[in-house]
């Protein structure tokens, strides 16, 4: 059968173990191109690389470039039905202009003008909101007003409605990570437009999934035993997560074991009735570098996002390196080693996709020529 628009192109080359050309050879690549076929032996360095090697490319955003753009979006760009969000992805220069951090995740600033509300939906993606300054916005999560305050992470896993408020006067910027990458290339995403109003207007200090699920060590009995794929916590709050990274490194003065490196504290956030990944696809974690510490090097299957949440740091990824301050955001591709180092103390969030390879048994790290 012919079609029109083939898009089945074999190239016959000189390359060492390629077969020798011959008028043959080309009458048998038409044949396959005819059939739509393509052989692996044309294919097979691209297809079964020796390591990964990522489409992605590293790269640096800077904070202080954002934020104006995105002021400035507010002043031109609606939010509403329709756009549903003012929010503005970073495009990975080594993916095409797609919308794309990494080939799996999406990262983002979302801007929310002073009282202006972002209208409810639900998506099967999973998402989630760091927020490196600013207050005055409630995410409401399946009719949960949830505030989002400065150094919170805050979760919208797949399927839950969510619409923003901003009860202030002042407008909010903050980052969306969404595994809107991986769900579009596996084709498979559901979405679904919500009230046009968002449900509940309220502005607790505490949700009421912190109500349960906020308490160290505890869970509530009503839900104990029953594992959820996300975690039922929607806000995970930046005293928190200081407070336990301050105490590695007390830990570490006091000669204990506990930080991931000398002068590296780090924690994961995670889902309470499993102890596992907050959600599916993405891992999240916040790392802090003590003044003058440097990180071994380290590779992993998988992408990272990293936002600098406090200090100053030199971040070293493949042949990069960059200066970084507050707000900046960078990406890690698969299998890029990473070097992070500091003069003045640095606390990194970091979201990932690596959930999606361990669940398929095909993790790996390697650090500094050891792999584990
Ligand atoms: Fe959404």
């Amino acid at each position: 059968m012919t079609i029109t628009n083939n898009p089945v192109n074999v190239t016959a080359t000189d390359a060492p173990d390629q077969p020798d050309r011959s008028p043959e050879l080309e009458e048998l690549y038409r044949g396959f191109e005819s059939e739509l076929l393509v052989p692996l032996w044309t294919q097979i360095s691209d297809l079964m690389p020796t390591q990964p090697q990522s489409q992605a490319v590293p790269h640096a955003w800077r904070w202080a470039h954002l934020l104006p753009l995105a002021e400035r979006a507010g002043d031109l760009v609606p939010v509403g039905r329709g756009g549903e969000r003012r929010a503005i992805a970073l495009a990975n220069p080594g993916l095409g202009g797609a919308p794309y951090a990494t080939p799996t995740l999406w990262a983002a600033i979302q801007y929310l003008g002073p009282r202006e509300d972002a209208p409810v939906h639900r998506h099967t993606q999973h998402a989630f909101r760091f927020v490196v300054e600013g207050e005055g916005v409630w995410t409401v999560v399946d009719g949960d007003p949830v505030a989002m305050r400065r150094g919170d992470f805050l979760l919208t896993p797949g399927w839950q409605f969510h619409g923003h408020h901003n009860q202030s006067d002042t407008p909010m910027a903050w980052i969306d990570g969404l595994d809107i990458p991986f769900a579009h290339y596996t084709e498979s995403t559901f979405f679904e437009l919500g009230p046009d109003e968002v449900s509940d207007r309220g502005t607790p200090a505490r949700s009421r999934s912190e109500q349960l699920w906020a308490h160290p060590g505890l869970s509530p009995v009503s839900a104990a035993g029953t594992p959820t794929p996300s975690s039922p916590l929607a806000a995970y709050r930046w005293e928190h997560t200081d407070r336990a990274l301050a105490d590695q490194l007390d830990l570490e003065s006091a000669g204990h074991d506990g930080v991931v490196e000398a002068g590296h504290a780090a924690v994961r956030f995670t889902n309470p009735t499993t102890g596992g990944d907050v959600m599916p696809t993405i891992r999240a974690e916040l790392h802090r570098l003590r003044p003058g510490a440097e990180t071994a090097t380290r590779r992993e299957v998988g992408s990272s996002v990293f936002q600098v949440f406090e200090g100053t740091g030199t971040v070293r990824v493949g042949e990069s390196e960059w200066s970084v301050g507050h707000g900046d955001l960078f990406v890690v591709p698969s299998w890029q080693p990473l070097t992070l180092a500091t003069d003045e103390g640095l606390d990194l969030f970091r979201f990932s996709d690596t959930p999606i390879f361990d669940r398929l048994h095909q993790s790996r790290t390697e650090v500094e020529g050891t792999r584990q």
